[in-house]
């Protein structure tokens, strides 16, 4: 008999038979309130009919073409859209398959980028700790998560790393605003310190995402990173495979700075989650160095502008607009916030962070030290089980956002459609879980 393997092989996991808006389905009828969106991939909610048609229609005209051979009018109506979401001068798009193949495609890119401008020594990617861009080897090089890290580091690109702009727990000890962006500053050093002929990009999640979810930099640190980046002739990469698509209410996260990268990674929120679907968006001036130099990309996968996965992606992006669903996930996120940051009132509620509707929870021992617990009290793994015991699925993201080791927190990164209610039935499920973990943990 054959048997899907899992993460955890030890785990039983509850089988889901479907899902409708903001609520999922298991086997034996039980209802589970998505306030994570899978992991911040579902935004229109799930059964939506117009997406279903979307995918049933382009299937009937062609699923898939090879893009070595074809182009498809899919992928181009996908194209032009998502070109109106792009900021200015980022009208260029590259569509692929998962957040992985984007960040992974944007790192060989930026080294292009420079090969075709004649700094062929410009190839590695600054980076920060606490930080995830994916799992391929290229993708987890870039990528600050010490515990996905450790066991493939003999395959890892030796790329930089700097501290991230982590203010509850200020990697200097500093407070802001009389910190002077130390963590922006970084930047420069780093690059000094490694000669700047070397290094092709630095590539940051806008807001934090999976591994410290909701950390949010101040005001100044993104336009300071742009300043640093063009002093040295570097390309700054915005990872919005998460806060992509409006997630931060915004429909991509740096715009928050008044920003622009020269590349954007995005994909979850793309699709849905309906299809695989990813994309790399250039600036015209990336674009435009390798469309005068040799004119073609040395790398591509067999699905890149999918047509079936096009249409649904096409199909996802006018249903948030019609829907003004991007609007609604930055009036939500304010009141979510809100309702959250009232949690603060129990001891073990450290830290309410976020913007849009990507925010996290930090958990602590102690509330004025900000002493985290042991790892091995397990307390995001119960946070997590107490929650979906109250019939709400959150997502334990990765401990070991202080440290590598210690830290636990949870992320909360719903569909764009939730509403009053469902922050209600969210933060009653949290208020319960919480106080349970306070007991089994004794404090
Ligand atoms: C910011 C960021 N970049 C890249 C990835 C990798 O995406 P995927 O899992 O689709 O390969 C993730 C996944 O969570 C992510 O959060």
């Amino acid at each position: 008999m054959g048997a899907q393997v899992f993460r955890d092989f030890t785990k039983n996991y509850p089988i889901i038979t479907r899902g409708k808006g903001v609520f999922l389905y298991d086997r034996a009828g039980r209802e589970y309130l998505d306030a994570v969106g899978g992991i911040s991939v579902v935004n229109v909610g799930h059964g939506v009919p117009e997406v279903v048609a979307a995918m049933q229609e382009q299937a009937d005209k062609v699923a898939f073409v090879h893009g070595g051979s074809f182009a498809n009018e899919a992928a181009m109506a996908l194209c032009e859209e998502l070109a109106t979401w792009a900021p200015k001068g980022m009208g260029h798009i590259l569509l692929l398959s998962g957040g992985s193949e984007a960040t992974e495609t944007a790192m060989k890119l930026a080294h292009q980028y420079h090969l075709e401008r004649g700094k062929a020594d410009k190839y590695r990617i600054v980076s920060r700790w606490i930080s995830y861009h994916g799992n391929t080897i290229g993708a987890l090089s870039m990528s600050g998560r010490t515990a996905w890290r450790r066991e493939f580091t003999p395959y890892l690109q030796n790329f930089p790393k700097i501290h991230p702009p982590y203010c509850y727990r200020c990697p200097y000890g500093k407070s802001y605003p009389g910190c002077g962006i130390a963590c922006a500053e970084e930047l420069e050093r780093v690059i000094t310190l490694e000669g700047a002929e070397g290094i092709a990009a630095f590539i940051a999640e806008p807001v934090i995402g999976t591994s410290a979810a909701g950390v949010t930099p101040p005001p100044e640190y993104y336009p300071r990173i742009r300043e640093i980046c063009d002093t040295h002739d570097i390309l700054f990469i915005a990872d919005e495979v998460i806060t992509g698509i409006g997630r931060t209410g915004k429909n991509f996260g740096i715009e928050h700075w008044g920003v622009a990268p020269d590349m954007i990674t995005t994909a979850k929120a793309l699709s849905s989650g309906y299809v695989p679907l990813a994309a790399v968006i250039l600036h015209d001036k990336v674009h435009d160095a390798i469309a005068k130099g040799s004119g073609h990309m040395t790398q591509g996968f067999t699905y890149s502008g999918h047509p079936l996965c096009s249409a649904v992606g096409l199909a996802v992006l006018k249903y948030l607009k019609s829907h003004e669903l991007v609007e609604n996930a930055a009036r939500i996120g304010r009141l979510l916030l809100q309702r959250l940051d009232a949690l603060k009132r129990f001891p073990i509620v450290g830290d309410v962070r976020g913007i849009g509707l990507l925010q996290g929870v930090e958990f602590v021992a102690d509330q004025i030290s900000k002493r985290p617990f042991p790892p091995e009290a397990g307390v995001t793994r119960r946070i997590v089980e107490a929650a979906l015991a109250e019939g709400v699925m959150v997502v334990g993201g990765m401990s070991g956002m202080i440290d590598g080791v210690a830290g636990d927190h949870i992320q909360i990164s719903p569909p764009y459609i939730f509403t009053e209610t469902n922050v209600e039935q969210l933060v009653r499920a949290l208020e319960a879980a919480v106080q349970k973990v306070m007991r089994e943990v004794s404090v």
